[in-house]
């Protein structure tokens, strides 16, 4: 550790350190440039701003070298002093605390508060910030009927992204994103209805008349009660699944720049709301490749149908047609998903309870037939959270669909922390990446039509 790093007592400062300089030289020119070499906190990786590379160029009128980077494999779109990866050691810290400690001793909300705010918070400060959030659980009745509009079938997600985006209108101050007690509200607001939108969506799908927020009852305890309680006239749910659902949500809660939460700040960026912001993230975390990969792991099992087939199954990925073995592998993960190793464990405690998943079986053959196969060793593909998370939620009856909806609820926490972190960075502006054009060069219109307004009507159509 060098003399100017801190240790990881001291507050880190936030602010990037030179450390060296890369020297480049322009085979095109012959022209030797200088480019910073910075580094981050404590642990911080090391950059160079791609905006040193502008002026690196063969002549003034030319726009200058971009780095080309699809997919953002190796590139750091912000500073951030809120999640902590080690992708190749399994580590995983909000804050600096490790992810086992939290997932064992803290509350859901407690960790929301420190990954906003930096710090655990303190007694006081924890008393009205639960207070704040299960005050404002409510929605407008005008949600409801609005939900009451989409179709037996609609997938939850979509509802969801729907309903965090109508918000937006039902709160316009929410758009002075500048003044810190109107961002205070919209996250109470957003923390606080997350779990009243997803349960009135999975009471939609299932045709059950919604059940208002009981404010008497813990966040996990509500969230249960809204989406299980039928007449009994004070709900009571299972603590095995409060505390499953508690640990499960602060796993969940952040995970540094993953696509929901790239795609929560660069809609933010342009300075719109934060409910259309993170109406984004929920689209993003639909997708099969991101949240929506826990559903598609029990798809999956359920597709092997039988552990004998398991074998079958990995042959068939590894023949490169297409399937992916769902819940395995990572972006950053190169080693098993520290969360995925506690959801194991989590899973354990609550089939324990409830009586052995008829697909964990699989799920445990596939396990240990890709951990012992070369094209996974080769490819440092281990499990993720999502391996396991379905099989729990499908244990507490949780409908397949609305698997992702529960990642939404966590992730809302993280999300909120980064878009306001990123409104707070001086360095940030609207997110606008660049493209290499590799279009046609100038040309002339030539039409290539007959009629500009050809007939829309039945006969037309038919033909
Ligand atoms: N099954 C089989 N092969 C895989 C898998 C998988 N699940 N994941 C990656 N590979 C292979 C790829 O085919 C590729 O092989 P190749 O080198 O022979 O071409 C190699 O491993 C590298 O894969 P990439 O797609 O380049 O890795 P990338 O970092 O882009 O993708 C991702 C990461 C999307 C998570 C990928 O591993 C995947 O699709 N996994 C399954 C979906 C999933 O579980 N997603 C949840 C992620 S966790 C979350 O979002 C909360």
């Amino acid at each position: 550790m060098s003399k100017t790093q801190s240790t990881s007592e001291q507050t880190p400062s936030g602010e990037l350190r030179n450390t060296g300089t890369l020297e480049v030289k322009d085979s095109r020119t012959d022209k030797s440039y200088s480019i910073q070499i910075l580094q981050g906190g404590v642990e911080g990786d090391t950059a160079a701003r791609a905006m040193d590379f502008r002026q690196i160029k063969t002549s003034p009128d030319e726009f200058g070298l971009m780095t080309y980077d699809p997919a953002f494999m190796n590139t750091a779109s912000c500073k951030s002093a809120i999640t902590f990866i080690d992708g190749d050691k399994g580590i995983l810290r909000y804050r600096g605390y490790p992810i086992e400690q939290l997932a064992e001793k803290a509350t859901f909300l407690e960790v929301a508060w420190l990954l906003r705010h930096g710090e655990l918070p303190s007694q006081s400060e924890y008393d009205q910030w639960v207070h704040d959030v299960t005050f404002h659980t409510y929605v407008h009745e005008n949600i409801k009927t609005f939900l009451q509009g989409f179709r037996y079938d609609a997938h939850p997600m979509s509802m969801l992204c729907s309903a965090v985006a109508a918000l937006s209108s039902f709160y316009p101050e929410a758009k002075a994103i500048h003044d810190p007690e109107q961002r205070n509200i919209s996250i109470v607001r957003l923390l606080a209805k997350m779990p009243t939108l997803a349960a009135f969506c999975y009471r939609h799908i299932k045709g059950l008349p919604f059940i208002y927020p009981d404010n008497s009852l813990s966040y996990t305890e509500n969230f249960l009660s809204m989406v299980a309680r039928m007449s009994e006239p004070k709900y009571e749910a299972n603590p095995v699944f409060v505390k499953a659902l508690e640990i499960l949500f602060i796993l969940h809660a952040d995970h540094e720049q993953n696509c929901s939460t790239s795609a929560v700040r660069a809609v933010g960026s342009s300075q719109v709301d934060p409910f259309s912001a993170v109406a984004a993230g929920v689209a993003a975390l639909y997708g099969p490749l991101h949240g929506g990969a826990n559903e598609q792991v029990l798809r999956m099992i359920g597709e092997i149908g039988h552990p004998k087939n398991v074998a079958g199954f990995i042959d068939e990925v590894k023949g490169g047609k297409g399937a992916r073995l769902m819940g395995f592998g990572h972006r950053v993960y190169k080693s098993y998903d520290p969360r995925a190793k506690i959801v194991k464990a989590l899973a354990d405690e609550v089939f324990k309870q409830v009586g052995m998943d008829k697909d964990l079986e699989i799920a445990l053959k596939l396990e240990e037939a890709a951990l012992n196969d070369e094209y996974f060793i080769s490819r440092k593909l281990y499990p993720n959270v999502d391996f396991y998370t379905g099989l729990i939620y499908r244990s507490m009856a949780f409908p397949t669909d609305f698997f992702t909806v529960l990642f939404a609820v966590a992730r809302a926490a993280g999300w909120l922390a980064q878009w306001e972190e990123m409104l707070n960075d001086k360095e940030q502006k609207i997110a606008r990446p660049r493209q290499i054009y590799v279009g046609y060069g100038e040309r002339p219109y030539t039409s290539k039509l007959t009629t500009r307004f050809p007939s829309t009507s039945k006969d037309a159509l038919r033909k």
